[in-house]
């Protein structure tokens, strides 16, 4: 049996490599002497004695190391005690603030799967271990070491794509966002339950997004200068395309559940976009694979992703809170949410998604980042799927900085911004993964069935809205 759920770590796409590391080890490696035990007041909680062997080195591997290892993207290892000491400062700071694991969704809006962020308890263990001298405590407690291995994690997919030959990555100019189409070799429509990533070269790899490419606009864009791929940033170059999914380091693939597919249509390549971050160092041909895992049992229903989108709007520059809006509906159907994508490029500030109930009532908040940061941004799993009620509106809010002030500003100086593909363009968007409540495809025999009828017009109506208006 294979494990089903939506029980991924958020999709989190980690865009973009900019950050400090701060300064390197301490000559002195040796812990401080330990203070003085704390007397416990009414208002003092007691501090035990925490210890990296015992507490801090589980919490580093639960929390931290499926980035800060050897060869990952995070800049330095936090695997040892000399690597946590070394940091201990840094820790204390990222933990307290709540800065690291990155996570943006906002968790009084909705939980999501994989939410990495700390519990009180483990942000005040590391505060506790840092201000009692960071003692390493007693090596026989020690855990077994984390393995990062780089193997299929689902089992062998059904179908291996990679790009044609290894990229090597030029790193002039800054970070490289690159296209790969990758053609199935499928001649017909399957659906999947599971799409997975494996990184060629992990310290370079930030992050690998993946569509279905159904018109193959793909293959006019690719292999162009005898390299493989295309140049591209935040989308794959072209619009109406479905999104397939997502991988940022630390992330845990799982599979669907039984009886919801991902379609993937007849003859559509996968493009998968690539974001090679150029502040790691080691740069070395990268050659990321993407295994897609059939469905086993027949298909009730299909997992639909919806964009809603302003493709319209205007940011003056030097304006620095400019609201942008987007809304969708009323939606002529019952769905069942499970998953969301807020996406904008390095000027946007804030989104709110939610939906709007037909009746009196207050809106359902569906996701909500109130400090948008373009590197850390997700496709985020609910832990308990959202019900959407029908002739509901969906409505997204969202802000934009274009001022001198915004240091993401990638327009020096600011310059009026509108939608596009480029990274010194905006978009305002966010992706919506649902199933239809009344979608049976495989009907109560076993025999097929179809959707409802109406909702793949609906459908079509949704997609060609969400274009340019001369692509309509
Ligand atoms: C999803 C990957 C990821 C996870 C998980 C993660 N980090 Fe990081 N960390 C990074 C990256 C990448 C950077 C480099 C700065 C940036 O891009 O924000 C970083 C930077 C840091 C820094 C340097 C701070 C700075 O200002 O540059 C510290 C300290 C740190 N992480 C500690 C931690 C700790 C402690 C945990 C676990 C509690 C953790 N990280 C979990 C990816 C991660």
């Amino acid at each position: 049996m294979r494990k089903s759920g939506l029980r991924v770590a958020w999709i989190a796409v980690a865009i973009g490599a900019a950050g400090t590391v701060l300064a390197g080890p301490s000559a002195d490696r040796q812990p401080l002497a330990s203070h003085a035990p704390v007397k416990p007041g009414p208002a003092t909680p007691v501090r035990p004695r925490v210890t990296f062997s015992n507490e801090i080195v589980r919490l580093l591997q639960a929390n931290c190391q499926g980035c800060h290892h050897d060869g990952g993207i995070a800049p330095f290892p936090l695997v040892t005690y000399e690597d946590a000491y070394a940091h201990r400062a840094q820790i204390q700071i990222v933990t307290t603030t709540r800065r690291m694991p990155p996570f943006k969704a906002d968790a009084s809006c909705a939980t999501f799967e994989g939410d990495p962020r700390l519990s009180d308890a483990d942000v005040r263990a590391f505060d506790w271990w840092v201000l009692s001298g960071s003692p390493e405590g007693d090596r026989s407690l020690l855990p077994a070491p984390l393995r990062f291995d780089d193997g299929w994690t689902l089992g062998t997919p059904d179908v291996q794509l990679e790009m044609p030959q290894p990229f090597l990555p030029d790193f002039a100019a800054g970070d490289v966002y690159r296209c790969f189409r990758l053609p199935t070799g499928l001649d017909a429509q399957r659906y999947l339950s599971a799409v997975e990533v494996t990184p060629g070269n992990r310290t370079m790899v930030h992050h690998v997004l993946l569509f279905a490419d159904t018109y193959d606009a793909s293959s006019a864009l690719d292999g162009k200068n005898g390299q493989p791929g295309y140049p591209c940033f935040g989308g794959p170059g072209f619009s109406a395309v479905s999104p397939l999914g997502a991988w940022v380091p630390g992330f845990r693939n799982s599979f669907l559940p039984d009886g919801i597919g991902i379609d993937l249509p007849k003859g559509a390549p996968v493009v998968m976009q690539v974001h090679y971050s150029a502040r790691t160092g080691g740069v070395a041909p990268d050659r990321t694979r993407v295994g897609l895992h059939f469905t086993r049992v027949p298909v009730q229903k299909r997992l639909l992703t919806l964009p809603l989108v302003n493709q319209t709007f205007r940011l003056p520059a030097g304006q620095s809170a400019i609201p942008v809006t987007a809304s969708y509906g009323p939606v002529p159907y019952a769905i069942t949410l499970w998953r969301i994508a807020p996406h904008m490029h390095l000027l946007g500030r804030s989104m709110s998604v939610s939906v709007v109930p037909p009746a009196s009532g207050p809106p359902l908040c569906l996701a909500r980042v109130p400090d948008w940061d373009f590197r850390w941004q997700g496709f985020y799993a609910y832990k308990t799927p959202l019900k959407v009620p029908i002739f509901g509106t969906l409505a997204l809010e969202a802000t934009y900085d274009n001022s001198a002030d915004n240091p993401n500003n990638p327009n020096v100086p600011p310059k009026d911004v509108r939608w596009g593909e480029a990274t010194s363009d905006e978009m305002c968007l966010c992706y919506l993964s649902f199933t239809l409540d009344a979608e049976n495809l495989t009907g109560a025999s076993g025999l097929p069935a179809t959707a409802p009828s109406s909702f793949d017009a609906f459908w079509e109506r949704a997609w060609t809205a969400s274009k340019p208006a001369a692509e309509r």
